[in-house]
C-alpha cells in the first residue's frame, strides 16, 4: 500500500520532531501495510516554509536511516503547500515540489474558509499542465457547510484526498459522514493518512480501508489503492463523473 501524505520528515513541522520519532513512524507503517510513503511536509501555512531543496536533502537522510534500521520503507519527496496568491511565480522559482516529481501537487486550503481565488489558481494550474490535488476538504469549515464548494472544483479538473482518520471517525461524526458522502459523489480519489504522530495523529489506513469496503466494496478499495499507485508512477488515475453531494444514504444532513 501507498500513503500519499504524511508528516514523516523530522524536524521540519509539526509532524515527527526527532529523527528517532519517524523511525518510530516508519515501523508503524510498515505494520500497517504501507510499503511506499510520500513525506509532504507543510509549506506556507503561516508557520512552516519547507522549500523544494531542503525536503530532497532530508529525503536522502531519511532513507538512509530507514535502510541502516532494515526497515522496507521507502519515502518519496512531496510537499503540502497551502494555497497562496504566488504559489505558481515560486513554482516557476523551483520552491515548489509536486508529489515524487509528477505532475500531481497537493494543495491546502486555510481550515476555515475557501478563497476566492481558488478556481483561478486551480485552473491556471492546470494551464502548466499541473494537476492540483486538494488535500482533505471535509475538514475545511466552508466545505463542511457547503459541500458543492468541492464538487465544483472537482468538475474543473481538481483531484482530492480524504485523510483516512477521518473516515473512521477520529475527527468527529460529521467530518466521517462528509467523507462518505464525498465518496458517494465521485468527488475524491485518494485515501491517505496525514500522520504526524504514533499517538493522537497517527495512521488509521487499514481501518480506513475496512470502512470503505464495509460502505463500498472492494471496488471502491482497490480505486482508491491504485490510484496512489498511479500517482506515484505519474500516470492518469481513475475518475468517475461527480455527482451531486448528499444524495444518497445521508440524504438530508445539511
Ligand atoms: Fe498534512
Amino acid at each position: 500500500m501507498i500513503d500519499i501524505h504524511s508528516h514523516i520528515l523530522p524536524g521540519v513541522d509539526d509532524g515527527a520532531s526527532t529523527m528517532e520519532e519517524a523511525v518510530s513512524m516508519a515501523k508503524l507503517a510498515v505494520n500497517e501495510g504501507i510499503t511506499k510513503i510520500i513525506a509532504t511536509p507543510h509549506h506556507q501555512n503561516g508557520t512552516f516554509f519547507n522549500r523544494k531543496q531542503d525536503i530532497l536533502e532530508r529525503i536522502k537522510e531519511l532513507n538512509y536511516m530507514l535502510q541502516r534500521e532494515n526497515i522496507s520503507l521507502e519515502v518519496l519527496p512531496g510537499q503540502e503547500t497551502r494555497i497562496y496568491g504566488s504559489l505558481l511565480d515560486d513554482f516557476e522559482k523551483g520552491d515548489i515540489l509536486s508529489l515524487n516529481h509528477t505532475n500531481y501537487l497537493f494543495v491546502e486550503l486555510p481550515s476555515g474558509h475557501v478563497p476566492r481565488y481558488t478556481e483561478q489558481l486551480l485552473f491556471e494550474m492546470q494551464l502548466k499542465g499541473l494537476t492540483p490535488i486538494i488535500v482533505h476538504p471535509e475538514r475545511n469549515a466552508e466545505v463542511m457547510k457547503n459541500p458543492e464548494k468541492i464538487l465544483k472544483l472537482v468538475k474543473k479538473g481538481a483531484l482530492t484526498q480524504l485523510t483516512a482518520g477521518s473516515l473512521t471517525g477520529h475527527f468527529g461524526k460529521r467530518i466521517q459522514k462528509l467523507s462518505i458522502q464525498l465518496i458517494e459523489a465521485n468527488c475524491t480519489h485518494f485515501i491517505a493518512s496525514d500522520v504526524h504522530n504514533t499517538s493522537t495523529r497517527s495512521f488509521h489506513m487499514r481501518e480506513s480501508i475496512s470502512k470503505v469496503h464495509k460502505e463500498f466494496g472492494s471496488e471502491t478499495v482497490y480505486y482508491f489503492q491504485e490510484n496512489a499507485e498511479l500517482l506515484v508512477q505519474g500516470q492518469s488515475i481513475y475518475k468517475q463523473e461527480p455527482s451531486k453531494i448528499g444524495y444518497k444514504k445521508f440524504l438530508g444532513v445539511f
